[in-house]
């Protein structure tokens, strides 16, 4: 591993998959921000990563905003130095058919979603290609990849980043800057938890588990493991890849 002493900036940091991102740099000694709508918990997140002995800042900040993201980067380069690496993060679902949704909601998704993924990358690439390094890993999801029904917007936002992604690596290798994206399939987060409440979730719940080749959900930490990889100097030779984190149910790739 080698991120010790680089600062990563980690939207939607506060809870689930990004806090387990959080903390995991922070074991390996990068300096955290955390851009997250929740200041308590992105607080809390950014004391925990302290005790570590790393620095670490939490803004409260929706990332649909250029210029609060803008702010916040700024500040994070001036507190720590540089923007060596940026997570793309936070991210939201709702289950509901299509037809059922409206153009607000679509807003909604895509703007949280893909534009927050183009804000905070258009905020930070700048600062990695002045010093000619950075890496920048961001949150796909199988959903992305294969379609499922009841997500037809978040599905879309996810298929987006990642094949941003790719574009994106083909910009910025000549900076020496690297773009990967995760995939995972189910995290028992509160997003899982949110779009499977009640008996029915329960079923679903049970019936995806059942399906996964190793018989569990993903956990938060499962996630952020692979991000600890792509961000380090193990993955040094890859840019441009898409890695699902699904226990084996889809195995695309
Ligand atoms: N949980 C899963 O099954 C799963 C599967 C595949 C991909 N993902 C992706 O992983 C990422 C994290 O998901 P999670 O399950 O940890 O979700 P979560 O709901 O547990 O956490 C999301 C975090 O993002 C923050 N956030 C939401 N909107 C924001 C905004 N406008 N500005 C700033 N922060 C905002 C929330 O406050 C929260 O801290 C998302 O991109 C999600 O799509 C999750």
């Amino acid at each position: 591993m080698s991120i010790k002493g680089k600062n990563a900036v980690i939207t939607g940091g506060a809870n689930g998959i990004g806090k387990a991102i959080t903390l995991r740099l922070a074991e390996e000694g990068a300096n955290v921000a955390v851009l997250d709508l929740q200041d308590g918990p992105g607080q809390e997140v950014a004391g925990q990563a302290r005790e570590g002995g790393v620095e670490a800042l939490s803004f409260q900040c929706d990332v649909t905003s250029y210029d609060q993201v803008k702010k916040a980067v700024a500040q994070t380069h001036e507190k720590l130095g540089s923007i060596d690496i940026l997570i793309n993060n936070a991210g939201i679902d709702r289950g509901l058919p299509f037809v059922k949704t409206d153009p607000e909601l679509w807003e909604l998704i895509i703007n949280v979603n893909y534009r927050s993924f183009l804000i905070a990358s258009h905020v930070c690439i700048p600062y990695m290609i002045e010093q000619n390094s950075g890496n920048i890993v961001s949150l796909g999801s199988d959903a992305g990849r294969i379609g499922n029904p009841g997500e037809v917007l978040y599905c879309g936002t996810k298929a987006a980043i990642m094949a941003s992604s790719k574009a994106l690596a083909k910009e910025l290798a000549r900076y020496n800057i690297r773009v990967n994206c995760v995939s995972p399939g189910p995290v028992k987060t509160e997003l899982w938890d949110r779009l499977h409440e009640g008996e029915k979730g329960q079923r679903v719940t049970e019936a995806v588990t059942k399906s996964i080749p190793l018989r569990r959900l993903g956990a938060p930490q499962d996630v952020a493991n692979v991000v600890a990889f792509f961000v380090g100097d193990d993955s040094s030779y890859l840019t441009g890849q898409v890695l699902s984190i699904d226990g084996g149910l889809t195995m695309i790739g």
